[in-house]
């Protein structure tokens, strides 16, 4: 089934029910506490909060997402993404919880040829707050979920608000079992890759405060009525529903993934460190082209940081995939060529959108050629920035080492036999200059020498060029 027909199943199934289609609301909404919409509740948040009147008591929309908190996952698992669309079905003080599990596990269950998704039953596993009894009496006397496959989970997973305050509630999640090639038995509390969470329902309910992480705030009260929030993510279900391994390998991702595999020339499935830097670029090419479309411009704070970040991202991952030339232009116009259908006002802002990201592109690349191209140094640069003063030169002369493998070093044997090496950048001993915004980072006295000494000692290598300062990419560049 593709994307576009999950989505408009979802969509038509809940306003059959009575609920009101509401289009995808921009990725920047007037939100002190967000960069971007992170949930597809985001735009109804003061409707949840007693804060205005919702216009309708019942909606349902797929929303244009954007989450960078796990960004270092993208590609490596089946399932993260920087963009992603989230199906849901929403009440504002209307039904709870006795209509919106029943209503999910319809659509799920439905068979294909009646508007549903066609899930087997015995396929599905859901989970509960812990002292959620009501919600597992629903799942268990009207629906007929076996007490077998409803597992209870504490605050940190079935418990969900923004990560800031607002409203929040307890939740109830349904997983699909893709089978034991995928991981260990057990249900969802044992392995969600195996059991992967396509359908998350909040029962909203309370206001939550200041405070750390999913688990550490207060309650500050309920809200002015019980709610219902749902997420479907549409690329997870497409996955399942279209028998393909990861969300990158959808209808959808898999254009803008090819298209990076052909401007590389590498082969999709040849090579598992290939298909990472693949998967990386289909993902975040897309994220870029929304971003711009949105209206945000690359820049060194706040929004624009973040889409700086991701294109060049999206850069490195094709240096990676051997690629030096510009891509950029190529990879929005086959984002565009695969989200139209469900975005056409794309369209109309592609040459704009294309214009903005190959900018940015041409900039980076500059910067690149000029730090002499190794943008891993920004490894090090980092771990230098997350440890400060106290970094200890073991970690230090670690780092080099693994330079070495990412071919920050060069390495060469000469005709005549000799070993000898070069730092790629000019050399000296105690910095890492960032090329991008000049930053400079001292490095413990002594830590490149003692790594030169190992060259040396242990692998016969002798240097040439000793470098004043290695020049790499700080983190914010
Ligand atoms: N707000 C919940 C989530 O993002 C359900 O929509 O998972």
């Amino acid at each position: 089934m593709e994307s576009a027909e999950i989505r408009s199943r979802f969509l038509n199934y809940f306003e059959s029910k009575g609920h009101t289609v509401v289009p995808s609301a921009s990725l920047l909404l007037d939100d002190p506490t967000l960069l971007f919409v992170n949930a597809g509740m985001v735009p109804f948040k003061p409707y949840f909060l007693g804060e205005a009147a919702p216009p309708y008591p019942r909606a349902v929309s797929a929303q244009k997402v954007v989450r960078t908190l796990d960004i270092e996952e993208v590609g490596k698992t089946t399932r993260h993404a920087s963009f992603f669309q989230m199906c849901g079905n929403f009440s504002f003080g209307d039904y709870f919880k006795e209509q919106a599990i029943p209503y999910a596990w319809e659509l799920l269950t439905s068979p294909v040829s009646a508007g549903g998704y066609g899930f087997p039953e015995d396929k599905l596993w859901v989970t509960v707050y812990l002292d959620d009894d009501e919600s597992v009496d629903i799942w268990h006397k009207v629906v007929g979920v076996p007490m077998e496959r409803i597992q209870r989970r504490d605050m940190a997973d079935n418990y969900w608000s923004m990560g800031v305050p607002g409203p929040c509630g307890p939740c109830s999640e349904i997983y699909y079992d893709r089978g034991p090639e995928h991981g260990r038995e057990g249900g969802p509390i044992a392995d969600e890759t195996r059991y992967l969470e396509v359908w998350n329902l909040v029962f909203m309910q309370f206001e939550r405060g200041e405070g750390p992480g999913k688990e550490n705030f207060p309650i500050l009260g309920e809200l002015p009525s019980k709610s219902i929030d749902t997420g479907m993510g549409l690329e997870r279900m497409a996955a399942l529903l279209q028998g393909v391994d990861n969300i990158y390998e959808i209808d959808t991702t898999r254009i803008i993934l090819d298209r990076a595999s052909e401007l590389s020339g590498r082969k999709y499935g040849a090579d598992p460190k290939s298909d990472v830097a693949l998967r990386v670029v289909a993902d975040h090419a897309r994220t870029c082209a929304f971003l711009i479309a949105d209206g945000v411009l690359p820049g060194n704070e706040g929004r624009g940081y973040v889409l700086r970040r991701i294109l060049r991202r999206v850069v490195r991952n094709m240096r990676l995939l051997g690629t030096n030339d510009p891509s950029m232009k190529e990879l929005i116009a086959a984002s565009i060529t695969a989200m139209a259908p469900q975005y056409p006002e794309l369209l109309s802002e592609q040459g704009r959108i294309m214009s903005i990201a190959a900018a940015e592109e041409e900039t980076f690349l500059s910067t690149l050629e000029r730090a002499g191209g190794f943008a891993s140094a920004q490894e090090v640069y980092r771990l230098m920035q997350r440890e400060g003063e106290s970094i200890g030169l073991t970690t230090v002369y670690r780092s080099l080492q693994s330079l070495v493998n990412d071919k920050i070093v060069d390495v060469l044997r000469r005709d005549d036999g000799e070993a000898i090496y070069r730092l790629c950048g000019e050399a000296h001993h105690h910095h890492l200059v960032c090329k991008g915004c000049g930053d400079t980072v001292e490095i413990e006295g002594g830590a490149i020498e003692k790594w030169a000494k190992m060259m040396a000692e242990e692998h016969g290598f002798r240097e040439v060029g000793h470098t004043a300062e290695i020049f790499g990419l700080c983190a914010k560049c």
